[in-house]
């Protein structure tokens, strides 16, 4: 009866993750689905003593971040020097927001250090999240739409262009590794296209993806209208992920 009950439970839960709800009879231990219910609960156990066991998260809790993505950002500005005070910079896929509290802390939109130029720091999502003090935000903003787009070169008119297009964006994963390396390449040329549209000559474009098959060609692609073109896995990004950051500098201009 107890078994019953914590599998009903995980039922409801894997229902608020827009997976089907519709009645399901039990038929003993074996049945497909008690055996999912079981690996979901197993997965959630692990992601939980992870996450109590992370420096990053308790760091982040220190520093007032968001959440750990903030070190990924700051390790790689710490060690490629990609931002600084004064620059324009578009962050996709921003919420819940530490990329761009830190963004706003080195490039100084809020000019909370007025002897450095004033940056301006535009951050999207396609999920609504809450304010950071100095940047625009464009939540429930879908990167791929026409609109959301519009809206960001709306808000760019008032600056001398993009000094830098930030990617943190991912899809929400499938569970298959092929598909879901296809579906973030998919959004990363998004945000490339984006910021060739954008972008001053000279500019940075930084994205995550996770890797697989479409890296070496999303790599050759970047060199095109990059001069410098890297691959970059900072420490922060745990090391059993996929995840890698492309990381392009040096805008050709799209005439070049
Ligand atoms: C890893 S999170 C970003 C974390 C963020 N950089 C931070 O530090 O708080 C990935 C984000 O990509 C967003 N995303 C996925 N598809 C998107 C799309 N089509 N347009 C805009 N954002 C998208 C998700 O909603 C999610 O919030």
């Amino acid at each position: 009866m107890q078994k019953l009950g914590t599998y009903y439970l995980d039922v409801a839960l894997r229902g608020s993750r827009g997976i089907s709800t519709s009645p399901i009879r039990m038929n003993g231990k074996s049945n497909s689905l008690f055996l999912k219910s079981t690996r979901r609960k197993k997965s959630s156990h692990e992601w939980l003593q992870r996450q109590l066991h992370d420096p990053y998260v308790k760091w982040a809790r220190v520093e007032q971040y968001r959440c750990r993505s903030a070190f990924k950002l700051l390790e790689i500005d710490d060690k490629h020097k990609i931002l600084s005070p004064g620059m324009n910079v578009v962050d996709c896929g921003a919420a819940p927001g530490s990329w761009t509290q830190v963004l706003v802390k080195r490039c100084n939109p809020a000019i909370n250090d007025p002897s450095q130029p004033a940056g301006s720091i535009i951050s999207l999502d396609i999920q609504d999240f809450l304010p950071v003090e100095g940047a625009h935000i464009l939540a429930k903003s879908d990167i791929t739409a026409k609109e959301t787009q519009d809206a960001v070169l709306n808000l760019l008119q008032s600056t001398d262009g993009v000094d830098a297009v930030v990617s943190d964006m991912a899809p929400s994963p499938s569970g298959f590794q092929e598909m879901d390396h296809e579906n973030i390449v998919k959004l990363s040329y998004t945000a490339l296209r984006f910021s060739l549209k954008t972008s001053k000559v000279g500019g940075t474009f930084l994205t995550k993806i996770w890797d697989g098959r479409l890296r070496l060609k999303m790599e050759e692609d970047l060199k095109r209208y990059y001069g410098r073109v890297q691959v970059v896995k900072p420490k922060s990004s745990r090391s059993d992920s996929a995840e890698v950051f492309l990381l392009a500098r040096d805008f050709k201009g799209l005439k070049a």
